[in-house]
C-alpha cells in the first residue's frame, strides 16, 4: 500500500531515473498516482502525475540532482488526482509518506489557522507543513520534532532545499535502507525496488530515524541516540522480478506454485524444534489473516484439527480485534500473511501477545513486522509476488499449514502425512500445465454471477476462488457452503448464473452432487471441478467438468486452489482486464 523509494548519489549522478526504476518495481502497492522530488542540495523540483508510474517519464528529464524520493499511491484519503499525489512539498521541502496520519484534520485545521495553505485532500500534506515550520537547520530534530504530533502510521522520506541528505522516519509502516554497490545509498518501503542495487539492508525499527547520504548512513532511536544498524542481507534479484516470458505475473506465479511448496516444506525443518516448544500446553489455536490468508487459514484449522486433534478456529484479523477474544497463556495465535505487514493481521498479533498468547507467524516476509513480533516465524519460500492478487503465497501457506499440524501430530500418523506432502508440487504443476479450464472460463466470463460452493475443505476452497474471481475479473461472486444453496442462494440461479460445484472428496460426493442437480433443475449453468471420476461421469453432458488428478482428501485443497486461481486468471484475460493490477486493490494493505 503506497510503495515509496529514495536514492542518494554522489553530486552529479542521475537521482531521478533511478527512482523511477524503482517505483516501477513497487507498483503492485499501489498504482492511483506517481511522483518523484529531486534536489542537488539547492532547489528542490517535483513532478508528479496521476495514473500509473511511467507516467512520469516524459518529465524525468527535466529533474536534475543526486538525490530523490518517489512514491507510488493506493489513494487512502483524497481521490487519485495530480493534487494528491505525492511527493507533497512546503516550500523547500518535500516529502513521501505511506501509512495515514489519523489526526490530519485537527493538524491541518490547526496549521490553517495559523495561516498556512493546502494543496490536496491527503492526511500526508501536513508533515510537509509541519516540518517546514519545525526546520531551523537539523533535518534529525526537524523530523522529530514533527513525527511526535502524529497520531497513526507512517514510514516517511524527506528531503530540503539546501540538504545533502535524506530524512526518514518509521512507525508501523515498512522501511529499510539499503548500502548500494554502487557509491549510492538507498531507502524504500521494500526490498524488490532495491534488487540488484543492494545486498544488505537495514530494517528501520518503529519509533527510529535515519539519515542517508550517498557515502553514510546513520541510525537514531526515538530518543535520537546513534544505534548501530543491524545489516542483514537483502534478497530480492531483478530475474526473480521479471515476467520470465510470461504475458502476467499472475500467470508467471501460478506456474511457480510448485516450487512454492517445494521451497516452503525444505525451509520448514529449520523451525520445527521451536515450533514444537511454541505449542507445548496449547490447548486452543486461533487462526487469523486477511483475505486470501484467512482462506489458507480456513484449510488450515481442518489439519490442525484433524491431524493434531487442537481446537481451532479461525478469524478474519480486522474482526477479531474487535471481539474481545478469551485469549491467555494457553491459546496459540497463528497469524498468516503474505506480506507479515497487513495491519490488521499484525494489529492481532500484537493484541494476542499482550493477553499473554504465544503468536506463531506464516508469512513470506522474513523481515517484516510479523516476524519482529512473533514468538516463532515458519517460512513460506514462495519468493516475491508481484501480482496484487495472490496465488503462489496462498498455496505456500496452505503447505505451512500442513507441516505445522503434522508436526505437532502424534508420532504414530506424521511419518504418512509428511510423506504425503512431497506429491503436491508434481500434482501442482500437473494441473496448471495441463488442465482444460477454457470453456468455463468462457461461461464465467459471459455470466452474471458465479457461484462457487463445496463441502468441508471443497467450501474453503470455493471461497478462496469467489475471491480471486471478483478481484480480477470483477464479476459479482460468491463462495458458499454446498449444503446452504437451498437457504437462499439458489433464489439467484438463473441462466446468466454459472455456479461451479467443488466435489474433491468421494466421501462427500453424492451430497455435493445434489447442488449441481438443484442449479440444473432451476436452469442455472452448472460446473464441477472434481477428482472422482464418477462425479465427473454423472454429469458428462449436463455440465462442464474439470477433471483433477487424483489425490489424498487433505492434499486436494491444492490443486483444487490452483484450478480456481488459474480459473480466475483465464475468466480476467478473457474480460480484457489486468490482474496483476486489480482496480481500487493494492498488495499490502498497512492500513487499518
Ligand atoms: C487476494 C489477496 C488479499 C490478501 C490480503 C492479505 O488475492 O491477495 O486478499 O490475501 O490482503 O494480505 P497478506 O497476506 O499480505 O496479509
Amino acid at each position: 500500500m503506497c510503495g515509496i523509494m529514495g536514492c542518494v548519489g554522489p553530486a552529479s549522478s542521475d537521482a531521478a531515473n533511478t527512482v523511477y526504476k524503482g517505483l516501477k518495481k513497487l507498483e503492485y502497492r499501489g498504482y492511483d498516482s506517481a511522483g518523484i522530488a529531486v534536489t542537488d542540495g539547492n532547489a528542490v523540483n517535483v513532478v508528479k502525475k496521476k495514473g500509473a508510474v511511467e507516467k512520469l517519464l516524459p518529465s524525468l528529464a527535466g529533474l536534475n540532482g543526486n538525490i530523490a524520493i518517489g512514491h507510488t499511491r493506493w489513494a487512502t484519503h483524497g481521490k487519485p488526482s495530480d493534487a494528491n499525489a505525492h511527493p507533497h512539498r512546503s516550500g523547500g521541502v518535500c516529502i513521501v509518506h505511506n501509512g495515514i496520519i489519523e489526526n490530519y484534520a485537527e493538524l491541518r485545521e490547526e496549521l490553517s489557522s495559523l495561516g498556512e495553505t493546502f494543496y490536496s485532500e491527503t492526511d500526508s500534506e501536513v508533515v510537509a507543513v509541519l516540518f517546514r515550520r519545525n526546520y531551523r537547520g537539523d533535518l534529525l530534530r526537524a523530523l522529530a520534532e514533527t513525527v511526535k504530533l502524529l497520531k497513526g502510521s507512517y514510514a516517511l522520506m524527506v528531503i530540503c532545499a539546501g540538504e545533502q541528505k535524506i530524512a526518514a522516519a518509521k512507525y508501523k509502516s515498512p522501511l529499510i535502507i539499503g548500502y548500494g554497490d554502487d557509491g549510492k545509498n538507498y531507502c524504500a518501503s521494500d526490498e524488490p525496488a532495491l534488487a540488484d542495487k543492494c545486498k544488505i539492508m537495514t530494517v528501520l525499527g518503529d519509533g527510529c530515524f535515519a539519515l542517508i547520504s550517498a557515502d553514510n548512513v546513520e541510525i537514531y532511536d526515538g530518543g535520537l541516540r546513534p544505534v548501530t544498524a543491524k545489516k542483514v542481507p537483502l534478497t530480492a534479484v531483478s530475474a526473480e522480478l521479471s515476467l520470465n516470458g510470461c504475458s502476467h505475473y499472475m500467470l508467471k506465479e501460478l506456474r511457480e506454485v510448485p516450487v512454492s511448496v517445494k521451497n516452503t516444506v525444505s525451509a520448514f525443518s529449520g523451525v520445527e524444534s521451536k515450533l514444537k516448544e511454541a505449542f507445548k500446553n496449547v490447548s486452543r489455536v486461533i487462526i487469523t489473516g486477511c483475505g486470501t490468508a484467512y482462506h489458507a487459514g480456513l484449510i488450515g484449522k481442518r489439519y490442525l484439527e484433524r491431524f493434531a486433534g487442537i481446537p481451532t478456529e479461525v478469524q478474519t484479523a480486522g474482526e477479531f480485534r474487535y471481539t474481545e477474544p478469551l485469549i491467555n497463556e494457553n491459546t496459540l495465535v497463528l497469524a498468516i500473511s503474505q506480506s507479515g505487514e497487513t495491519a490488521d493481521t499484525v494489529e492481532a498479533a500484537r493484541l494476542s501477545l499482550a493477553k499473554g498468547a504465544k503468536v506463531v507467524a506464516v508469512t513470506n516476509s522474513a523481515y517484516s513486522e510479523l516476524t519482529r513480533l512473533a514468538t516463532v516465524t515458519v517460512p513460506v519460500a514462495a519468493g516475491p509476488e508481484i501480482c496484487v492478487a495472490a496465488t503462489k503465497s496462498y498455496t505456500g501457506q496452505i503447505a505451512a499449514l500442513y507441516l505445522i499440524a503434522a508436526t505437532i501430530c502424534d508420532e504414530s500418523v506424521k511419518t504418512n502425512i509428511l510423506g504425503n506432502i512431497n506429491c503436491v508440487p508434481e500434482l501442482c504443476k500437473q494441473v496448471i500445465e495441463n488442465i482444460n479450464i477454457n470453456t468455463l472460463a468462457h461461461m464465467c466470463a459471459k455470466s452474471r454471477g458465479v457461484y462457487f460452493m463445496g463441502r468441508d475443505l471443497d467450501y474453503a476452497v470455493a471461497r478462496e476462488a469467489s475471491l480471486k474471481l471478483k478481484e480480477v475479473s470483477y464479476i459479482p461472486s460468491e463462495g458458499y457452503a454446498a449444503g446452504e444453496l437451498k437457504h437462499g442462494t439458489l433464489a439467484l440461479i438463473d441462466r446468466k448464473t454459472v455456479s461451479v460445484v467443488l466435489i474433491t472428496d468421494k466421501e462427500l460426493a453424492e451430497k455435493s452432487a445434489n447442488a449441481v442437480e438443484q442449479v440444473l433443475a432451476r436452469k442455472g449453468k452448472a460446473a464441477v471441478i472434481t477428482c472422482v471420476k464418477e462425479v465427473a461421469e454423472n454429469f458428462e453432458g449436463r455440465a462442464e467438468i474439470v477433471l483433477l488428478p487424483k489425490c489424498d482428501k487433505f492434499l486436494a485443497p491444492f490443486i483444487a486452489s490452483s484450478a480456481v486461481q488459474y480459473l480466475a486468471y483465464r475468466t480476467a484475460v478473457l474480460r480484457r482486464k489486468n490482474p496483476d493490477k486489480p482496480r481500487n486493490l493494492a498488495k499490502s494493505v498497512t492500513v487499518e
